[in-house]
């Protein structure tokens, strides 16, 4: 099937056509965060004003980049929820006007069921991940550990008891006076930084859950910036360096004991926003070295990008059929257990 897709949820305006559930044929992805760099997060009004503006122009981007015409969409796939309900809203009312208008079927993606399929986009046949998959889903809204057995299947291990793992990047960034969103800016400003310079605890340590928790690591980098009295910008680089460690050595961690529940699975993804992280991509490796790692294939499908729900929206369809058309609503909060995924 070759799937129109759209995705708003957040402060991207975001619209792809994908064949197959696996080729790209365009990726177009505007985003107002620029707008939010100082102001420590996205303003829900704001991001929803901007992809008013957006929405037309990223669709028909998107149609002219992969040189399709109308006549060759099968369906039309839309993130459903969760996110801003504003900005949801706009990529909704499109999606479901263009289906009316073009007579096209319209899928509802749940947004995580995206970010669990983007380890496919851009795959070959030969190269295709194998199930049962452990997938670190960790964006600016979740961090949550499936183990898979389809596209559309499987069980949720565990998830973050309080703040995200990128909201954890967001909030150190803004702690240290660097712009959102927190994960990039972190990374770039501890690139010369010494990762041991500051020591943080590890949450959870001997846990027998696969949970996360970085409410505490943030509490710890406010005192020890509250200690230092002054914030000197020369110790900038070893805070977020070492921010940036903890955070990611407790993902690795959680991790490394998912693999010990579950020495079945054949591969771990990582995918969402903080995959993106190359610190967190090499300390991965090191903790599961017998486990093939996988991440998206290039770092525009593991931020919020409409490619990852064409490709949900295909599996969904070769796993479901036809009842993938059924009615959806635009929801703000949408239950992860909704994300289409049947519980083993
Ligand atoms: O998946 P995403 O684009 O949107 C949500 O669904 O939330 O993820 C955005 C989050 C932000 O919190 C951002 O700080 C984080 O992903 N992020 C990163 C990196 N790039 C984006 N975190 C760590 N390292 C990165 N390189
Ligand atoms: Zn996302």
């Amino acid at each position: 099937m070759k799937i129109l897709a759209i995705e708003s949820s957040c402060d991207e305006t975001a619209a792809a056509v994908v064949q197959d559930g696996c080729t790209v044929l365009s990726n177009v992805i505007s985003t107002s965060r620029l707008a939010f760099e100082q102001t420590g997060g996205v303003i829900p009004e704001d991001a929803a004003r901007r992809q008013v503006e957006c929405i037309l122009p990223v669709i028909n981007g998107a149609m002219k980049e992969a040189k399709t015409t109308w006549d060759d969409i099968d369906a039309i796939a839309v993130t459903k929820g969760p996110g801003l309900l504003g900005s949801l809203l706009v990529g909704t009312v499109a999606a479901r006007a263009i289906a009316h208008i073009q007579k096209k079927p319209l899928i509802g993606v749940h947004h995580t069921l995206g970010h669990l399929s983007s380890t496919w986009l851009g795959t070959v046949e030969v190269d295709r991940p194998v199930f049962p998959i452990l997938t670190l889903s960790a964006s600016g809204g979740h961090t949550d550990v499936w183990l898979r057995t389809s596209h559309t299947a499987g069980v949720l291990l565990g998830r973050t008891r309080d703040d995200a793992a990128g909201e954890a990047f967001d909030k150190g960034a803004f702690l240290l006076g660097l712009p959102y969103p927190g994960g990039p800016s972190i990374s770039k400003a501890g690139a010369e930084g010494n990762p041991h310079a500051f020591e943080f605890p590890l949450p959870l340590r001997g846990d027998d859950s696969v949970e996360f928790s970085f409410s505490g690591l943030k509490t710890s980098l406010r005192y020890i910036i509250r200690d230092l009295k002054t914030l000197d910008s020369k110790l900038i680089p070893d805070l977020a360096a070492s921010y940036e460690y903890a955070l990611c050595a407790h993902l690795c961690d959680r991790m490394k004991h998912a693999v010990r529940l579950h020495p079945e699975i054949k591969e771990i993804h990582l995918v969402g926003g903080v995959s993106a992280n190359t610190r967190l991509r090499a300390m991965i490796q090191e903790a599961a070295p017998q486990v093939k790692i996988r991440f998206p294939a290039t770092l525009s499908y593991c931020t919020d990008n409409a490619a990852m729900i064409g490709s949900a929206a295909q599996f969904m369809h070769d796993e479901h059929g036809d009842d993938v058309y059924a009615a959806f609503e635009t929801v703000a909060s949408l239950p992860l257990s909704s994300a289409v995924i049947a519980s083993d």
